[in-house]
């Protein structure tokens, strides 16, 4: 392969992923359709769940899956399902051996991380690392301890499902650090608010105390776990960690009273000696060196340079503080550490009888102080063995005895004191909330197993056969969960699943558990039968029932070649991951001692029935395989995730990779098992939208884009590719490839096709950025033309808009002089706003006598104005006239022309109509008769005065063209021709007097007519017109006189009042009382 291409591609993708416009470019692109994502060639997503999120920074060689195997030859696969052959176990080693020689040390099996210890540190623990983890799919970045925490995380707050993660590796693989790490992880990048943030400190400080007193150094390990751990760590809904829970498993007790050579004792005791205050010791009766204690030397090397047992000592004592410890508790507890150097360095002798007794007399009283109870009681327990369960008879014991007795008493004393210490932290990691306490279904928890591998060592005791057959059960739950979840996927696929061959490791955990015929059961018996039990009569229990199983040998059912191999003392167990001979040995302690004890942590310990009970306690095997079974019922309630470590050589050396060592562990860790179960069928397998968004390029059919269904695109290209039916299957979501080598050809295609794509890539980009330069520019152009065109324009309508103003001002100054030109403006503008005026508000009708104010200069212009305007209107309304209101408005002009400031009851006729007649029908048929070819034109109803006495009569006045008569019931009484009617007077009054003149001379005439009418001016009207009399209406102020006879006169006095009365007054006058409503 050319490292030119690869070095320039990744060179491009550097310059697009720092650039701050590659966002530009991908949405370019997008357009251009030269690619419809920005990272179908750059950052592949490969994971199928998850939304991927950029990375960049260090590390970014490694960073995505396909980059890494386009350097394959260099550095390996990064999953070992991509191996071709991947029932090598050489291959697989070769990986291992390639990646961790490019300080890769984390290496997938599917989702399975095998991580190899380094033994230095890689800077790849930093907050900016978890960064880049954080919300990133699995398979999108390079494999790493914190893919697998954030993965499990996210799992567990998307499914809302517990979660595990299952650490594993023998001595020194790194798995406490892989735990620890996963540890940090959610520390740092959960949310957390001040109250859970105490939880989170505890949950980190549980480490550094349980590592006190529950780790050592040992050949393997500086720092190894002499205990098994699972710790929960529950989370709340928000996904903040609000508590935590630590189960403890089979504490390496033996340790307490011997270490073999070049190891320690726990931590603990040397960390308390060289970080201890001095009064603290003192106290403690202890001594700040070491060499000092029994218990300490027996591995020669207290001292370890990889160690700080002083700022340790800082620490755990910090950490005790913040998990919650009271001082009394600590004391107590360091009291227990103090006993154990104390018993450790408790000697016996022989007395005069030949009886074992003590012969370090200060040991003991510091012992009775520390432990708190009684120092005679105490002698007796440590030189004497009780024969009754309560303990009231005794028998001293041999030296050997009482040696072992005292060990005994430490291992337990120390053993239950760790047991204390995990309830304790236990108590202050419990969250405590009320609220969350009864809302617990909406926390979560996630659990991490960091328990001890498989071990073989060169005489493997009680403790081994329990670390290996834990180590049996979690091989089988590994097994069973990962096929099943395999199994799942290619249902879930639509793809027929294959069977897989693979080791059940059952047939060994049943020889180990199983009720009756089992080890456990077998060892339970031996325990449980009367008399003492023996080691060899356990031995001969094991070869009568297991004797022919194909996985148990001892030195008696061996065969010539085996059976030097086993010792006679010793049984043989074949395991899926090795052999391993055992030796069995038994322990026995007095304990009822320190049931009295006084220590608070000892009397929580030790229970008074344990000791006085009648019952046999369990066994320790029986406890452990109850704990274990309780433990795999945790984990399979749980999705469970894993972490392989392996140890890459024993002398703890960085960049030292021992084959042989690693091949061992490859083996008992079941790696290539899982390799088998995870490659059953297919290597690969990638989501449609994944693989075709990477591989689209290769197909002219799905390149740029592909249109269809994922499914057919998918099937496009690989038919362009030329695949083969049987090496590969479309399943419902995911493309199956069935061996790698497939896989690498396409990647092979696709790395030689990049050069290429980058060009086109590259020839875009520039294409883009200069034409966005062009459009810049062209924009830049347009819009400052556009803007100083905008801005002259304004500037025109500005200087225009001042010059009109100073014109206004200045004509206004000069308003009142002749036109000139400073005003000539004002005054144009004056003129021209009143004739605008006028023609937006010209008077309405012809009595809308509004007119605007014109400028003095137009007063005589507005008058003719208003006159042309007026005459037009009254034109306009003449027009539109009818006859009969023609004939109306004349009769109304008539009476205006007489009455009109004359007579007061004038106005209010105004607006009455004056009507044809006032009759109706009511003319007498005799009347019209006798009237003959004179038509009635007017009637109305009168009253008539007499002229002399004033006797009013009603009569009706008929008017026609020539005469008027007055009629009274069909009779003519009296005609009156217009031509001899000289005038007719009315008062100026309100009343409806009227005297109609006629001449008195004339025999046959009557004289004047007093007639009195409710529509007196409406009959004057008529009679004057009808007569043409208009000019011969009078109108008196306060009397009328008229003709009564022949130079006779009558008077008529008018006068107000506040109603109308006719009377007869003094002098023969006619007094008539006008009202003031007025009448017409
Ligand atoms: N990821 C790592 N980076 C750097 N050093 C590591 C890493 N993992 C482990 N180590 C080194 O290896 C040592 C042993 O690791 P660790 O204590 O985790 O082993 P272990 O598997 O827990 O062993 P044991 O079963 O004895 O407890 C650590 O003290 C540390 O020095
Ligand atoms: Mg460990």
């Amino acid at each position: 392969m050319s490292e030119r291409p690869v070095c320039a591609f990744l060179w491009l993708i550097w310059l697009f992923l720092t650039s701050f416009l590659w966002r530009c470019l991908f949405a370019v692109l997008w357009c251009c359709q030269y690619t419809p994502n920005p990272n179908s060639t750059l950052c592949p997503t490969l994971h199928d769940r998850e939304p991927q999120k950029a990375v960049g920074g260090e590390g970014r060689v490694h960073r995505v899956m396909e980059s890494t195997l386009t350097a394959r030859d260099r550095v390996g696969v990064q999953d070992f399902v991509l191996l071709e052959n991947y029932t090598s176990e050489a291959a697989f080693i070769e990986n291992l051996r390639r990646r961790f020689g490019e300080k890769l040390i984390y290496t997938y099996i599917g989702s399975v991380l095998v991580s190899v210890n380094p033994y230095k540190d890689l800077e790849i623990y930093s907050k900016a690392h978890m960064e880049r983890y954080r919300g990133v799919s699995f398979y999108e970045i390079s494999p790493h301890i914190y893919a697998v925490s954030d993965n499990t995380y996210r799992a567990m707050r998307t499914e809302r499902r517990d979660q595990c993660i299952l650490i594993s590796g023998e001595s020194g693989a790194g798995k406490t650090e892989a735990s620890k790490k996963i540890l940090q992880y959610y520390a740092t990048t959960c949310p957390v608010t001040d109250h859970m943030s105490t939880i989170r400190d505890r949950l980190l400080q549980s480490n550094p105390v349980l590592e006190a007193f529950g780790n050592a150094k040992t050949l393997r390990n500086d720092n190894s776990s002499r205990f098994g751990k699972y710790m929960d760590v529950q989370f709340d809904f928000r996904g903040a960690p609000i508590g935590g829970h630590i189960l403890n498993y089979l504490l390496e007790k033996s340790r307490v009273v011997h270490q073999n050579h070049g190891e320690r004792n726990f931590h603990i005791f040397y960390q308390l000696l060289e970080g201890g205050e001095q009064d603290q010791l003192s106290k403690l009766g202890l001594e700040r060196n070491a060499q000092k204690y029994h218990y300490l030397v027996k591995g020669c090397c207290p001292r370890v340079s990889s160690i700080n047992d002083k700022s340790d000592w800082k620490t755990v004592r910090k950490a005790l503080t913040v998990i919650g410890f009271h001082e009394e508790e600590v004391e107590d507890l360091l009291n227990i550490i103090a006993s154990v150097l104390h018993l450790g360095n408790t000697q016996f002798g022989e007395g005069e009888d030949g009886e074992t007794q003590i012969t370090t007399e200060p040991q003991l009283t510091y012992l009775s102080k520390l432990l708190g109870v009684d120092g005679p009681a105490l002698r007796e327990a440590l030189t004497h063995k009780k024969l009754t369960a309560k303990g009231e008879e005794v028998s001293p014991l041999s030296f050997e005895q009482a040696v072992a007795a005292r060990d005994a008493l430490a291992k337990a004393v120390y053993g239950r004191a760790f047991t204390w210490l995990v309830a304790k932290i236990n108590q202050s990691l419990a969250f405590k909330d009320e609220v969350y306490n009864s809302s617990k279904g909406s926390s979560s928890v996630i659990g991490l197993l960091d328990i001890y591998g498989f071990e073989v060592f060169q005489h493997n005791s009680f403790e081994q056969f329990c670390i290996n057959y834990c180590n049996e059960k979690l091989q089988q739950l590994f097994i069973k969960l990962t096929l099943k979840s395999e199994q799942e996927e290619y249902e879930a696929e639509g793809i027929t699943w294959e069977p897989v061959k693979y080791f059940d490791n059952k047939i060994i955990c049943d020889l180990v558990e199983e009720k009756h015929k089992g080890f456990i059961s077998i060892l339970d018996e031996e325990c449980l039968r009367p008399g003492e039990p023996s080691d060899i009569s356990f031995l001969e229990k094991l070869e009568d029932t297991l004797g022919g199983h194909a996985h148990f040998v001892t030195h008696k059912l061996a065969n010539g070649k085996t059976r030097k191999a086993v010792g006679r003392e010793e049984f043989r167990l074949i395991h899926y991951a090795g052999e391993v001979n055992y030796t069995v040995n038994g322990e026995l302690a007095n304990q009822s001692v320190i049931c009295q004890s006084d220590n608070q942590i000892l009397s929580q310990c030790f229970n008074r029935e344990e000791v006085t009970t009648q019952k046999r306690p369990e066994t320790a095997a029986t406890q452990f395989k109850n704990s274990l079974a309780k433990l795999i019922e945790i984990l399979m309630s749980k999705e469970p995730s894993y972490v392989r470590c392996i140890k890459p050589n024993d002398a703890k050396q960085s960049g030292r990779f021992d084959e042989a060592l690693v091949r061992h562990q490859v083996k008992y860790l079941g790696l290539m098992e899982n390799l088998r179960v995870r490659r059953a069928g297919f290597a690969y397998r990638r989501r449609y939208e994944a693989f075709l968004q990477r591989y689209k390029s290769l197909c002219p059919g799905t390149w740029p884009n592909w249109q269809g269904r994922l499914a057919d695109g998918v099937a496009t290209l690989v038919q362009h590719l030329g695949y083969k039916p049987e090496e590969y299957k479309l399943g419902k979501t995911k493309i199956f490839i069935r061996f790698p080598k497939t896989l690498f050809t396409t990647e092979d295609a696709l790395e030689a096709r990049r050069p290429a794509l980058a060009l086109t890539l590259q020839t875009s980009w520039r294409g883009y950025r200069e034409r966005a330069k062009y459009h810049r520019i062209r924009n830049a152009v347009i819009q400052s033309a556009w803007r100083g065109m905008k801005s002259r324009r304004k500037a025109r309508r500005r200087r225009h808009a001042a010059e009109i103003i100073r014109k206004f001002i200045k004509g206004f100054i000069y308003r009142h002089y002749e036109r000139c030109p400073e005003n000539e403006y004002f005054l144009d503008h004056q003129r021209f706003s009143f004739l605008m005026t006028l023609v937006r508000n010209p008077p309405k009708s012809v009595l809308d006598k509004s007119w605007p104010v014109p400028p003095p200069s137009l007063t005589e212009a507005s008058e003719h104005l208003c006159r042309l305007c007026m005459q037009n209107m009254m034109r306009a309304y003449c027009r539109r006239i009818q006859p009969e209101w023609k004939k109306q408005m004349e009769q109304k002009v008539v009476a205006s022309q007489i009455f009109q400031d004359q007579k007061d009851s004038y106005p209010q006729s105004v607006p009455k109509l004056f009507v044809a007649s006032r009759l109706g029908r009511e003319f007498n048929l005799k009347v019209i008769q006798t009237l003959g070819n004179d038509k009635v034109k007017y009637g109305v109803a009168v009253t008539k005065y007499d002229r002399r006495g004033y006797k009013a009569r009603p009569r009706q006045l008929l008017l026609t063209s020539s005469f008027a008569v007055l009629v009274a019931e069909a009779k003519l009484k009296q005609r009156i021709d217009y031509a001899a009617l000289r005038s007719i007077s009315v008062s100026s009054l309100t009343d409806g007097f009227m005297v109609l003149h006629v001449p008195s001379e004339d025999n046959k005439q009557k004289s004047d007519v007093v007639l009195q009418c409710d529509h007196v001016i409406e009959v004057v009207t008529k009679l004057a017109t009808m007569a043409d009399k208009k000019n011969k209406v009078n109108i008196s102020q306060d009397s009328i006189k008229f003709a009564v006879a022949r130079g006779k006169e009558g008077v008529i006095d008018f006068t107000s009042g506040p109603e109308l009365k006719v009377a007869k007054g003094k002098k023969g006058h006619l007094l008539v009382v006008s009202s003031l409503a007025p009448g017409c």
